[in-house]
């Protein structure tokens, strides 16, 4: 019998199941952002990004000075078939896969997926091996929900159920706001996470000592697993959480703090809600950005009064921290 496992929202559950691997190597960020949220809909809570390599990207003098790096991307999706499944399953979850992907494809190239039926493997164990703790900067430290190692003084941990929505720490965009947030957060700040996907700026948020935290999300999945991370952080409770299945044109009022971890175009669309909602001197962090669409989002910031103070960046991601003057 091959033992895999599957999960509803409170427990795991052994299974007789078989998987299938889904596999697009050699692609760019955003190729990747959006394969991931496509197969998603296929494997939920299934689909992992891996930053494969970094090519250097040389100036074309003889000479001249490193520019710069490109990541490369794998994106994987396992998908469950029954255990006994005929050619016929296989061959028809594949289609579907495959489909979904030329879609894609017809916006933008990318190397052929590869679909191969996996071995069997306790993929529970596998999972798990796959996600282990991240510390981004100095204090926070995202960690998946069945770790219960120690921890260095001044550490804060997060954690966080690896599953349905993005946002397990190990992507850049999410790296960028969290060392961000370190930098910026005021104790008592009126903090909204815009796009909060697991939740993982919101507990950060809350742990950096922030006075009350809105988050938001446009997919269900995600402000659910919003609530699941406050359960998995004992802040059940904490009555200056709230969380919003919606995005940030439902909020009025004025905060301290917004943070976005969101492709830049999504970004600069609700460049007008972020002026409108930040108190005067209120700070942003956006994150989520490619370097090629920074220029983009810059002209917007600015056009709309805003200050950009900082810039960081990792690899090919930008993060950018500023004001409302
Ligand atoms: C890149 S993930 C970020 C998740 C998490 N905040 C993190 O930093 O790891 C972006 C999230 O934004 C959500 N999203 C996309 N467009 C949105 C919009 N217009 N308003 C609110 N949320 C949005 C997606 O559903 C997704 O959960």
């Amino acid at each position: 019998m091959k033992e895999a496992w599957a999960k509803d929202s409170s427990s795991v559950i052994l299974l007789d199941m078989a998987w299938i691997e889904f596999s697009v190597s050699d692609v760019d960020g955003e190729v990747a952002e959006a394969l991931c949220e496509m197969l998603s809909a296929h494997a939920p809570g299934r689909v992992v990004v891996e930053e494969n390599r970094l090519h250097a990207s040389l100036g074309d003098l003889p000479g001249r000075e490193r520019k710069g790096f490109v990541a490369s991307f794998e994106v994987k999706a396992f998908v469950e078939i029954p255990d006994d499944a005929e050619d016929r399953v296989l061959t028809e979850k594949t289609r579907k896969l495959k489909e979904a992907a030329h879609y894609l494809k017809a916006i933008r190239s990318f190397p052929d997926p590869v679909v191969r039926r996996l071995p069997d493997v306790n993929w529970e164990e596998a999972w798990r091996e796959k996600h282990g703790r991240i510390k981004p900067g100095n204090k926070i430290v995202v960690v998946p929900s069945w770790d219960e190692g120690d921890f260095e003084p001044g550490d804060l941990p997060v954690r966080i159920e690896p599953g349905m929505a993005f946002g397990v720490g190990s992507h850049p965009s999410t790296k960028l706001c969290i060392t961000l947030l370190e930098d910026t957060l005021r104790p008592g700040d009126r903090v909204l996470d815009v796009g909060c996907g697991t939740g993982v700026l919101t507990v950060a948020a809350k742990s950096l000592g922030a006075g009350s935290v809105l988050a938001c999300d446009v997919d269900g999945e995600s402000a659910l697993s919003t609530r699941e991370a406050l359960g998995q952080n004992d802040r059940q409770d904490d009555p200056s959480i709230g969380i919003v299945h919606g995005s940030i044109e439902c909020f009025s009022g004025k905060i301290d703090l917004v943070v976005i971890n969101i492709l830049a175009h999504v970004i600069a669309a609700m460049i007008p809600d972020v002026s409108r909602l930040l108190a005067p001197g209120g700070r942003f962090v956006f994150s989520g950005i490619l370097s090629e669409a920074e220029k983009m989002l810059v002209e917007k910031i600015t056009e709309e009064g805003l200050v950009i103070d900082e810039r960081r960046t990792i690899v090919d991601w930008v993060g950018l921290q500023g004001r409302r003057m």
